[in-house]
């Protein structure tokens, strides 16, 4: 009898715990349906996002958007999401209205330093930290950054170059991931550019800083993605998993070889106005009622440095690649591209800089269009903060809502892109860039809460595509292909390897 009444208890309380749940799961289910928007059928239990995974998400995004329109409701897990890809709405969101959408989440990285991500921080302390960093950026830093883009380049190629001589073609390389290869030189460019320092073993995958930033974007929850999905509608879950964003281990790596580069920096009294020097002026501050105040700690420097250093390499090497790609699949842009590139070297007797990027409009044309079609960083973010109200949208949004700007599928919207997915570079020429709607293109986002550093992503793309493809010719194999792969980490669209083979360009020929 005692034995079936502890039964019947036990019973009972796992009946009241799974309810509470399944409550909890749905509670906000139908607060989108109710603003009259069509709305991604949620699961059960785990919202419209309970096949995460399954294919890459910035291409079902773009799905959803033609399937659904402009604008639509998602269920991330419990969290009602309003998806917003016209870019009128956009513009209204992020910039016309900002002060209604002036947030972004509060995520969780499971980690002190991580979570002092920048764009997550709170109203006032993001301020504060925006308004530091940015100096890092001024036109005048970045046209000091010049020599060492140009020198990290062209010793990129010179390694190459090197490399076809013990080959068996002495003019040719076959099958390089490219993008591997990219993003590696990536790496040295931004630590000699923004850390003033020359790393040795440079160009190999495997070097100490070039593994920090592949460990920081494997974050080991990954590898049981379906786990993440149940995290989305019970957060909790995040407490007891080692990181489902970015790898934390890895952050605190990169902790420790910054604060190196600090003491040594101390040590030797130099001054270089770099990233380096920036965040120890910003350490020195550390005390001050202000920083005091808003609560900017050890941790929010670090955070800020290793933006600094990672956040650039994998999303510019995705554009410059991808462009390569769709360079050598279209022989008359490529055979354009090249005209311009070799006209302007030749005028500048073989040194391109920054004064003369505005000489190579097609190039910045071939380079916004590879990234419209391929943004790495997928999606970005704003809540709600006040209650708004919009009757061109018929919209009603309450506070706290996170509005989601799925950046892949709005640059692809049919509706302001012809042939959406063609790669099409005179969409961005001076003649015809006036033609497009000023929002519809977000690979940075918009507004003060825009990417600070597109100006330097922007001159290092630039500079670098001007001298790799003045130098160097990228061929389609057979095995060629941009594929992306389904699971990623944070809003990162990580793809698998761009294989081309790289020739020796000789006497500016196509
Ligand atoms: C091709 C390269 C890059 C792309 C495509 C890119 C894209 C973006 C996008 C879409 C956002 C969100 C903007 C918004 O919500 O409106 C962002 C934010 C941000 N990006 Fe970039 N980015 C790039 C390179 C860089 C680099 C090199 C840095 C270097 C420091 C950087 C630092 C940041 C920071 C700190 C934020 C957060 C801004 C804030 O909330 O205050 N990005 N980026």
């Amino acid at each position: 009898m005692v034995f079936v009444e502890a039964v019947a208890v036990i019973l009972a309380i796992f009946i009241v715990i799974v309810s509470c749940l399944v409550l909890y799961a749905r509670w906000n289910y139908g607060k989108l349906e109710k603003m009259g928007i069509p709305v991604i059928k949620p699961h059960f239990l785990l919202g419209s996002t309970y096949d995460l995974f399954k294919k890459a998400p910035p291409v079902q995004d773009v799905e959803w958007m033609n399937q659904f329109g402009s604008v639509f409701g998602v269920y991330e897990g419990r969290d009602p999401q309003l998806f917003i890809c016209d870019p009128e709405l956009i513009r209204l969101v992020t910039v016309k209205d900002s002060q209604y959408f002036d947030a972004k989440r509060q995520l969780e990285f499971n980690d002190s330093m991580l979570n002092e991500m920048p764009d997550f921080l709170p109203g006032e302390k993001w301020r504060v930290v925006r308004s530091t960093a940015t100096p890092a950026f001024s036109g005048s830093k970045i046209k000091l950054m010049n020599m060492a883009m140009i020198e990290s380049t062209q010793d990129f190629i010179r390694d190459i170059e090197e490399s076809m001589k013990t080959s068996n073609n002495t003019r040719k390389l076959e099958r390089i991931a490219i993008d591997e290869a990219l993003a590696t030189m990536l790496t040295d460019l931004v630590i000699r550019s923004c850390f003033s320092i020359k790393i040795g073993d440079r160009f190999n995958k495997n070097n100490a800083y070039h593994k920090l930033v592949q460990d920081l974007m494997s974050p080991p929850a990954l590898t049981f993605p379906s786990i993440v999905s149940w995290t989305y509608t019970f957060p909790f879950l995040l407490k007891f998993l080692p990181g489902t964003l970015l790898s934390p281990p890895a952050g605190k790596d990169f902790v420790q070889v910054f604060k190196g580069i600090m003491d040594e920096r101390r040590k030797s009294g130099q001054k270089f106005n770099d990233v380096v020097d920036l965040c120890i002026e910003w350490q020195d501050k550390l005390g001050t009622e202000e920083m005091k105040k808003h609560n900017v700690t050890e941790d929010t420097i670090m955070c800020e440095a290793l933006i600094f250093f990672w956040v650039g390499q994998d999303q510019m090497s995705t554009i410059i690649s991808t462009m390569l790609y769709h360079l050598a699949k279209n022989p008359e842009i490529e055979n354009k591209l090249l005209h311009e590139i070799t006209t302007v070297f030749e005028k500048h007797n073989g040194l391109i800089e920054h004064e003369h990027l505005t000489e190579l409009p097609y190039l910045l044309a071939c380079i916004n269009e590879a990234a419209r079609l391929h943004p790495y960083f997928y999606r970005t973010e704003r809540v709600c903060t006040k209650p708004w109200k919009n009757e061109q949208f018929g919209l009603n949004i309450p506070k706290g809502m996170t509005i989601q700007i799925p950046i892949w599928a709005a640059n692809r919207h049919p509706d302001y892109f012809e042939e959406p997915e063609k790669y099409m570079p005179e969409r961005f020429t001076p003649e015809n860039k006036d033609k497009l709607h000023p929002y519809a293109l977000s690979s940075f986002g918009h507004g003060p809460r825009n990417c600070p550093g597109k100006r330097f992503a922007m001159e290092t793309m630039h500079l670098v595509s001007a001298y790799l493809l003045k130098d160097l010719k990228f061929e389609i194999r057979s095995d060629s292909e941009l594929k992306f792969k389904p699971v990623g980490p944070w809003m990162f669209a990580p793809h698998f390897p761009v294989y081309m083979d790289v020739l020796k360009r000789e006497n500016n020929e196509p």
